[in-house]
């Protein structure tokens, strides 16, 4: 029942929700009502910061439609983005700003392009830097991220092998995958295999080669929002959300900040 003199705001479907190891997990009926829910919780976000909110978004199938509703927001004058910043998790490299499958141009269109950000603080990793320079731009990345005090919110997806943005399995260590910077890193084998669809079905024109935010800064941010629909997902988010914590499961690190984590999921998801 609506109570009187409230707006009647339709809420996002919710069917169930949890506490996991990896933190507040909550399952809704439709891929849609949780984007729609990440975008309320960006919008909150940044009007708790009186705008000026530092987000860290991500790319992917996963979250168009949280953008598709931070546009609506955006469009009904709910939310404007002139004082916020924002850093995207990872770039593929090399890569041009104006290929359609790079991550600059996917939230130009999914985002940017439509809304009232100042581009000087939209922060996407650049995939033109030469290659003697990439390191140096990264860990100008973390600090421009510091220096604006750090992630209020990050959106984040899980890849089918459980990495978070780019950083991949590996056998380095907890304590190591904790503690990765920004920097340059090669795409696990699955991770092409998943991107190929994007580039044409044709695995030899993925590049192999990407740049990504490091776990240190993504599990450091005050939020982390984390999607994952369908089925394909399930093996991966029950890893992460249950298994052992381990560098060969980027998404078990989720679990050394569960509080600070909290799911936004489809049934499909959770039911592995
Ligand atoms: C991609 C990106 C990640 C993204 C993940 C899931 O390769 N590097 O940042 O979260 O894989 O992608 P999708 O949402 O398309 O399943």
């Amino acid at each position: 029942m609506i109570e009187p003199g409230r707006s009647q705001v339709e809420m996002p479907a919710m069917s169930r929700s949890f506490e996991s190891a990896a933190g507040e997990v909550r399952v809704y009926e439709t891929a849609t009502a949780a984007c729609r829910e990440a975008a309320e919780r960006i919008a909150r976000v940044v009007s708790d910061h009186q705008g000026r909110a530092v987000l860290g978004l991500a790319t992917g199938n996963t979250p168009i439609r949280v953008y598709e509703r931070l546009l609506e927001l955006h469009r009904a004058g709910e939310l404007t983005f002139r004082d916020v910043t924002t850093f995207n998790l990872d770039e593929y490299y090399p890569i041009s700003p104006f290929d359609p499958n790079s991550y600059r141009f996917y939230m130009h269109r999914h985002l940017f392009g439509s809304v009232d950000l100042p581009p000087n603080q939209a922060h996407v990793l650049d995939g033109t830097v030469p290659e003697t320079a990439a390191a140096a731009h990264c860990a100008d990345f973390d600090r421009w991220v510091d220096e604006a005090g750090g992630l209020d919110l990050q959106l984040l997806g899980l890849g089918r092998n459980g990495h978070i943005g780019f950083n991949e399995p590996s056998d380095i260590g907890v304590d190591a995958a904790l503690r990765l910077p920004t920097r340059p890193v090669e795409l696990h084998p699955i991770t092409a295999e998943d991107a190929a669809q994007d580039f044409d079905g044709r695995l030899d024109l993925v590049p192999r080669r990407a740049l990504t935010m490091g776990t240190r800064t993504i599990l450091a941010a005050r939020t982390v929002l984390v999607l994952a629909f369908g089925a394909r997902k399930a093996p991966a988010v029950a890893a992460a959300m249950s298994g052992p914590i381990t560098s060969e499961l980027p998404g078990s690190l989720l679990q050394t900040v569960r509080e600070r984590v909290v799911w936004l999921v489809d049934e499909a998801a959770v039911s592995g």
